[in-house]
């Protein structure tokens, strides 16, 4: 039997507790384990870096809802993508990276990684041309954010996963703006799912984590060997935090789309804003590609300001209710600027970003207060 996401997201992983029937799963705030003689550990848990039966819940979930085979959590996103780029990568490797990605996705690579031997070039992900040329015959992996951050560009991950394929290379895609209630990656071919559970998946703002989600049951092995060698695990707390915030996440999302396009009316008619950036306007260069393969649109938005850097420090440093923050993906909305503030790492490299861009998570909010809080900043 299949079931729909919604009954994925509130149950897989989650039958009510063998012991005591509790409902919601035991947070198991435990490090050790008795075991039942030398050497025989009670169903297989012995040390809670190695597994925990509250991240287990929370693993067995995130692939229900990801449609993988396996899914591992981690400490944050980055520890994920770094637990990742160790287990799969070595040096003398390549990566084809976003050329417009998180800001610490491209430090991991340029600061972290290319110390340690792994090369890297960064593509421009809505051209595929660019990235066949990127791809050497040492790349191991391309990574794809889609959409990315903060600029809201499109992949196409069935067409890349192919490319990607034929080059002998896996695909990784970095889901946490869509979140997969939009968008499922390994059901378009990509072979990993990455996750700042941080953002829509944990969705309040309370936890920070990431996971990773594979299509093959070998290559999880593998990286699992390294989860517990390397041990950025999610602690139980943390892992019981994203848990209960997965079981809201579709209608979440829902309401994050409505109030996002909601918001690109409003600022696709202002006179101060030159630029709006979201995949669910038509002329937004990726969306017949995000339409194929997105739910809907997401709750992020992107907008240049007229008047530059000033004029947009200024409207993140005079809204209300948009909370002036890093992050994404919780249930209140938040405004920064990129360029000083989460993609500051990339200054000076080719994934720096306009000065007078603005980005808003968009919250689940009334909408009418959001619009206001923004015309009231922006007069
Ligand atoms: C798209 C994306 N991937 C990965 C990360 C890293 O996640 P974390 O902050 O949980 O380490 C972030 C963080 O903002 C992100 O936006």
């Amino acid at each position: 039997m299949t079931y729909g996401f919604e009954t994925l997201a509130i149950h897989a992983g989650q039958a009510p507790d063998k012991r005591t029937g509790a409902v919601i799963p035991p947070i198991f705030q435990t490090s050790t384990y008795q075991q039942d003689g030398v050497g025989k550990p009670r169903e297989g848990y012995e040390y809670s870096r190695s597994s925990n039966p509250t991240r287990d819940a929370l693993q067995d979930c995130l692939a229900a809802v990801e449609g993988g085979r396996r899914a591992l959590a981690f400490a944050s996103g980055l520890a994920a993508e770094d637990t990742l780029l160790r287990a799969l990568c070595a040096p003398g490797d390549h990566v084809v990276i976003p050329d417009d990605a998180y800001g610490g996705t491209y430090r991991l690579f340029s600061k972290v990684a290319e110390r340690w031997g792994i090369s890297w070039t960064a593509a421009d992900v809505t051209d595929i041309d660019a990235i066949r040329a990127a791809i050497t015959p040492h790349t191991r992996l391309v990574w794809l954010e889609t959409p990315t951050n903060p600029l809201l560009n499109i992949a196409d991950i069935s067409t890349i996963a192919t490319l990607t394929h034929e080059r002998e290379a896996l695909l990784v895609v970095d889901n946490t703006f869509a979140s997969p209630y939009l968008q499922q990656p390994l059901s378009l071919g990509a072979d990993v799912v990455v996750h700042s559970t941080t953002k829509y998946v944990g969705g309040h703002s309370d936890v920070v984590g990431g996971a990773l989600v594979f299509a093959d049951a070998e290559i999880a092995r593998e990286v699992e060997f390294h989860q517990n060698a390397m041990g950025a695990i999610n602690g139980p707390f943390d892992a019981w935090l994203t848990l209960r915030g997965i079981k809201t996440l579709g209608v979440r999302m829902d309401r994050h789309c409505d109030n996002a396009e909601r918001i690109v009316d409003f600022l696709t008619s202002h006179a101060k804003v030159s630029q709006v950036y979201y995949p669910g306007l038509v002329e937004h260069p990726g969306h017949e590609v995000a339409a194929k393969q997105m739910r809907r649109f997401g709750g992020m938005v992107s907008f240049r300001v007229v008047g530059g850097e000033s004029a947009a420090i200024k409207i993140c440093e005079r809204t209300k209710l948009f909370v002036l923050a890093e992050s994404l993906g919780g249930v209140e909305s938040l405004i920064e600027h990129p360029g000083r503030m989460t993609h500051a790492s990339a200054a000076g490299s080719p994934l720096e970003v306009p000065a007078d861009l603005v980005r808003l998570s968009v919250g689940i909010e009334s909408v009418d207060d959001l619009v206001g809080d923004l015309s009231a900043a922006m007069s």
